[in-house]
């Protein structure tokens, strides 16, 4: 396929572009703002491919998405474009609602404009919290966080142009990820390279909430699968094989790293903080997707890969991330 890839530089979409390019042979433009969380580092192994193409803009500049469009008339566009941490939703939520907002808006006409199949990457918070059971695609919407909330707005307006302009649109909700190129203000890069450093490592509230984690490869085949084979107008959940509580995830990678258990500081809660996520993936598994990667081997494989990658992360290590992490955590870095 020729696809437009919004927000590939980031970690879930560069996983993406990687893949597609590998299996299928696809000839991807990426577009990409490159915020904070976009480095074009992350295409290092596509650069060379055939048809492979980098254009810095922002989605929410109509110019940009235009021009990205029309050089290489793309059959879809997949939309990882995106602010991503709670956290900072909570302390700055502007940007959050420019892209999702105004961003969405952007493509979405762009792609009615040209004819194009598009897929909007989301997520499971837009279902809120869930103590128990689990979300399925018809639950409702009930988002608590600034991040979440215009994620929702976004799939809303993503579900209207289907039904008002007739656009071949479909969304795929994911639950948490994780694997290698997470920027590291993540739970579980955040853990690895702090447990590595020998930094303290800040667990939330009781540390007993509950994520349901999906390796990003995992999730990335989870989106082509939707691309290719999912009805226009339908949503499908992809879901991890398993849920973790924070303090065990916590718990692992001290393990895995050698750190110690006396390096755990439990902090002051996350205003608002969702306790747990669990999504149901009957829809898209009857597609013929399963996820390949079960949590423990996965994280183990990620912690080895932050080890070994030191190139990727010293550069973030080093830079605005140490003053956002002092703005955060009240403490500075090693
Ligand atoms: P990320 O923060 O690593 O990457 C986001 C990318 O989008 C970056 O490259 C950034 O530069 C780019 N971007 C941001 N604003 C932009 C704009 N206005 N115009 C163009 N590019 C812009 O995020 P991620 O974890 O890779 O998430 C990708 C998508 O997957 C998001 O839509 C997110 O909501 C969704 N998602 C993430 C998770 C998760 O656990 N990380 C889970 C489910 C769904
Ligand atoms: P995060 O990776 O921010 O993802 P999300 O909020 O989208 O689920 O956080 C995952 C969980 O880890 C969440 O319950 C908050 C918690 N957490 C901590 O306990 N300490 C931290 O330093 C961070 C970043 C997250």
């Amino acid at each position: 396929m020729r696809l437009l890839v919004c927000g590939g530089a980031g970690f879930i979409g560069s996983t993406f572009v990687r893949l597609r390019v590998a299996e299928q042979g696809d000839e991807v433009t990426v577009l990409d703002k490159l915020t904070y969380a976009g480095r074009e580092e992350n295409l290092r192994a596509v650069a060379d491919a055939p048809g492979f193409r980098f254009v810095r803009g922002a989605i929410e500049d109509p110019e940009a998405v235009a021009g990205a469009i029309e050089e290489r008339r793309p059959d879809a566009i997949v939309n990882f474009a995106a602010e991503t941490h709670v956290d900072r939703s909570i302390t700055e939520p502007d940007a959050f609602v420019r892209t999702h907002a105004l961003g969405t808006y952007v493509l979405l006409e762009a792609a009615r404009e040209h004819g194009l199949r598009y897929l909007q990457v989301s997520t499971d918070e837009v279902y809120g919290s869930i103590e128990q059971g689990t979300f399925t695609e018809e639950s409702p919407l009930r988002p608590s966080s600034p991040y979440s909330a215009t994620k929702t707005g976004a799939d809303l307006l993503v579900q209207s142009y289907f039904h008002t302009y007739d656009l071949p649109a479909v969304i795929c909700r994911g639950s948490n990820n994780y694997g290698p190129y997470q920027y590291p203000e993540k739970l579980i890069p955040l853990m690895i390279l702090n447990a590595i450093h020998g930094d303290r490592l800040p667990v939330y509230g009781d540390g007993m909430q509950v994520r349901n984690w999906i390796h990003a490869s995992d999730f990335a085949r989870a989106i082509g699968h939707v691309l290719e084979h999912g009805v226009p107008g339908e949503v499908y959940n992809a879901g991890g094989p398993d849920e973790c509580a924070n303090v065990d995830v916590v718990k692992r990678i001290i393990e895995l790293t050698g750190a110690g258990e006396s390096q755990i500081e439990y902090v002051t809660d996350r205003p608002g903080h969702d306790r747990r996520y669990s999504l149901s993936s009957e829809k898209v598994r009857a597609l013929g997707w399963e996820p390949r990667v079960r949590f423990d081997e996965g994280l183990e494989q990620t912690v080895a890969w932050y080890r070994e990658n030191n190139w990727w992360w010293e550069p973030i290590r080093s830079g605005d991330y140490r003053e956002y992490y002092e703005r955060q955590y009240g403490r500075a870095l090693s």
